[in-house]
C-alpha cells in the first residue's frame, strides 16, 4: 500500500470545522487504501508560547478527537510527534539544506509573524516549515492530505528532499499534497473572505468539532451573507452562501447543484437551518466520542505508545540511511 502521512496541530482545545472537512476527514477514508501514519504536531505548537499543562491537555484532546473521528489504531499510526526524536534530528539537516531566503518566502511564516511583529516571532515559527517537511520525509509518505494553505509547504518539502537526494544519493520520496478541491478552504463564518482559522478567526466565524449543538447553530444562523434571497452557488458575488453550500455538500454526499434546486425560492433561513442541522448531526457523535476517550487517559496513552512504536520503526530506520549518507560517524 503507497504511504500517507499528515499532521495537526494541538493549538486549540478543539479542532474546527476547515480542520475536518479540510484534511481529517481524508485521513480517515485514507487508512482504507494507505499505509496510513498521522500525527499530533506538538513540537510545531511551541512555536507559539504555551503553558506547559495547556499543551499537555490539547494533546491528548487532539489524539482522542482523531480517535473519535474514525481513525482506527489497528489500521492507522497515530503517534505524537515528540515521541520520536527522529523529527527534530531530520529537521536539523533540512535546516542546513534550506536557504535563509527560501524559508523567508513562507507565507505563512508572515502572516503568523505579523501578528507578534516579526522581530517577536521565534526561530522555531521561522523554521517550522521545514520541521514539517522532516515529518513528510521520515516516513517516505507519497501523499500528504491537507487543505489548500499547506502547498506552499509541500513544495518546500519536495524541494528539499530533492535537494537531498541530489547531495546525498537517493534518500527520500517526493511527496504529493493531496487535496479536495470542494473542501480545500472552508471559510469564517463571519469572513467569508478568509479562511476558518484557529489563531485569527473570531469565535463566531469558527465551528468547533466539540462545540455543543446550541451555539453551532447560532453561529450558522448568523454567518454572514449577501444582501440578496437567492440560494446560489457563487465564489465571487456570493462567498458566504457558497461556503455554506460547500459544507453541507460535504457533509451531506449531496451535489451543490441538487442542493441549489432544492432552495429554490425559499430564500436563506430554511437553507441555513438545514445546514446547522447536518453539522450537528455529524459533530455531535464525534463530540461524545472524544469525552468517552478522554475519560480513560491511560488507555488513550496507551494508544499513542502503541502509534510511537510503529513510528519509531520507520524514523529510526531513514535517520540511519541519512547519518550515514551526511556523513556523521557511526555511534557505539
Ligand atoms: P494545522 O493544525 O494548522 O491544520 C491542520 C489541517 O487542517 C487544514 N485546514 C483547513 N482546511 C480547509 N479549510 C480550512 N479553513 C482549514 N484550516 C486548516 C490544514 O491545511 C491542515 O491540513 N502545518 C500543518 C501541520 C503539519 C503537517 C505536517 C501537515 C505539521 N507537520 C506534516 C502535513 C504533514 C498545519 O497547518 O496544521
Amino acid at each position: 500500500k503507497p504511504r500517507v502521512l499528515s499532521g495537526i496541530q494541538p493549538t486549540a482545545d478543539s479542532f474546527h470545522l476547515g480542520n475536518y472537512l479540510g484534511a481529517i476527514r481524508q485521513w480517515v477514508t485514507m487508512q482504507e487504501t494507505h499505509d496510513a501514519f498521522y500525527c499530533v504536531v506538538d513540537l510545531h505548537a511551541i512555536t507559539i508560547p504555551v503553558e506547559a499543562a495547556t499543551l499537555r491537555h490539547r494533546s491528548r484532546v487532539a489524539a482522542a478527537q482523531l480517535f473519535a473521528v474514525g481513525l482506527d489504531p489497528e489500521r492507522a499510526t497515530v503517534f505524537v510527534q515528540s515521541h520520536i526524536r527522529e523529527h527534530t534530528e531530520l529537521a536539523w539537516v533540512l535546516n542546513c539544506l534550506t536557504g535563509m531566503g527560501e524559508a523567508g518566502r513562507m507565507t505563512q511564516f508572515k502572516d503568523k509573524s505579523a501578528k507578534f511583529g516579526e522581530s517577536a516571532a521565534s526561530v522555531g515559527l521561522f523554521t517550522y516549515p521545514i520541521l514539517q517537511a522532516a515529518d513528510i520525509l521520515l516516513y517516505h509518505a507519497e501523499s500528504v492530505p491537507v487543505g489548500a494553505d499547506q502547498k506552499q509547504h509541500l513544495e518546500l518539502t519536495r524541494d528539499l528532499a530533492q535537494r537531498f537526494n541530489h547531495r546525498f544519493g537517493d534518500t527520500f520520496t517526493l511527496p504529493q499534497p493531496h487535496i479536495v478541491k470542494s473542501v480545500e478552504k472552508i471559510t469564517d463564518l463571519q469572513d467569508p473572505a478568509a479562511k476558518m482559522s484557529k489563531s485569527s478567526s473570531s469565535p463566531q466565524g469558527i465551528i468547533d468539532v466539540l462545540e455543543q449543538p446550541g451555539p453551532m447553530r447560532k453561529k450558522i444562523m448568523r454567518a454572514v451573507t449577501d444582501t440578496g434571497t437567492e440560494v446560489a452557488f457563487d465564489e465571487e458575488n456570493k462567498p458566504g452562501i457558497s461556503n455554506l453550500l460547500r459544507i453541507q455538500s460535504a457533509l451531506s454526499g449531496t451535489p451543490i447543484p441538487d442542493l441549489v434546486a432544492r432552495y429554490e425560492g425559499q430564500g436563506y433561513g430554511t437553507f441555513k437551518k438545514d445546514v446547522a442541522e447536518v453539522v450537528a448531526d455529524t459533530l455531535t457523535p464525534i463530540r461524545e466520542r472524544t469525552e468517552k476517550l478522554l475519560a480513560d487517559e491511560g488507555e488513550l496513552d496507551r494508544l499513542l505508545a502503541i502509534g510511537a512504536g510503529r513510528a519509531r520503526a520507520v524514523a529510526q530506520q531513514t535517520m540511519a540511511q541519512v547519518r550515514e549518507r551526511v556523513g556523521f560517524l557511526p555511534a557505539y
